[in-house]
């Protein structure tokens, strides 16, 4: 089999995969082979990016792009680096990258045994469909580790997308991926919480939703250009400890399973704020920090 000049293979072509691989295919960087474990995911995968040849994990052509993109699943990356390092002798002149943001490249070595160039990029984004990736992608931020080659083919590729390569240290990716659980999904189920704050209040599903977004937006917006602790408004900040007394109050009596959030969250709050309340009100013996 003689390898492509250019090209792509792209394996596990889930969400990720597909709004990746569409991209990268329209910005010029041909998808060669999309392979997965059943035929109809890769079919319908290959028809989303709008390129590549639906096949099997166990195809050996799939090793004549000179590129393989990994994106499955984390827990699946060694697993699957396992099965495909068989598929050729020597995989060196070869690039095999993931998406992860929690696993180091290494998860790749026994591609690297033989030969290839391992590395990883990680786009700092949600992505809970691959429409919403073609359109979030462009533009966005990307963590990238590995070995130099892939690290070259990354930032080529982050290039092409107009995106923000920064560099990022493997034995802490996990950290780095906290980073992000930190604000996205935490966020949807705090934004979720609230909205059933406001049910109860009386306010309206219609009104809710798009009612958080301008809120949230401007917090954000508040955060990026001010910086944390300017940023902070609220009763914690302010050192207002009646409303605070009421909140816990009001939780406790309609929504008691979610006072111990609050209560972590208000002691986050107060050492970002630099304030002290009153003993009793964090859910803490000692007074806050
Ligand atoms: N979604 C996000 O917001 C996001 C953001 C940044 C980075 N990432 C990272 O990108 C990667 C992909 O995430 P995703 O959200 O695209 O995942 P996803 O939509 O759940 O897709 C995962 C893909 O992995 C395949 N897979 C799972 N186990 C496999 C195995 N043992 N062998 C072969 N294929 C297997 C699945 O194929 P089947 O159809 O066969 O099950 C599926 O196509 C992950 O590393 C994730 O951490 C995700």
């Amino acid at each position: 089999m003689k390898p492509q000049s250019e090209g792509i293979s792209i394996i596990g072509p889930g969400r990720v995969g597909q709004a990746l691989g569409k991209l990268l295919h329209e910005a010029g960087f041909p998808v060669l082979f999309v392979a997965a474990r059943r035929r109809a995911p890769a079919q319908r995968a290959a028809r989303f990016i709008g390129s590549g040849r639906p096949i099997g994990l166990d195809a050996p052509e799939l090793t004549i792009a000179p590129v393989i993109l990994l994106t499955t699943s984390d827990a699946a990356l060694a697993p699957v680096a396992r099965s495909l390092a068989p598929l050729r002798n020597d995989w060196s002149g070869r690039v095999v990258l993931h998406t992860s943001g929690s696993v180091p490249a290494a998860v790749l070595a026994p591609l690297k045994r033989r030969g290839a160039a391992i590395g990883s990029l990680h786009p700092y984004q949600t992505i809970p469909n691959p429409s919403t990736g073609v359109r979030n992608l462009v533009g966005g931020y990307w963590g990238i580790e590995g070995d130099p080659a892939a690290r070259r083919v990354a930032a080529r590729w982050v290039k092409a997308l107009r995106g923000v390569p920064f560099p990022i240290r493997p034995e802490k990716k996990i950290l780095y991926h906290a980073s992000a659980f930190m604000v996205c999904p935490t966020l949807v189920t705090l934004m979720d919480q609230s909205t059933r704050f406001l049910a109860l209040s009386g306010v309206p599903d219609r009104i809710a939703r798009p009612m958080l977004a301008r809120f949230v937006t401007e917090t954000v917006k508040n955060f990026v250009e001010l910086g944390g602790q300017t940023a902070l408004t609220g009763p914690a900040s302010r050192g207002d400890w009646q409303i605070i007394r009421r909140h816990l109050a009001a939780l406790r009596r309609d929504f008691p399973g979610t006072v111990p959030l609050y209560q972590e969250l208000l002691r986050a709050m107060l050492r970002l704020a630099g304030k002290h309340a009153p003993a009793g009100l964090t859910g803490t013996r000692r007074r806050s920090v």
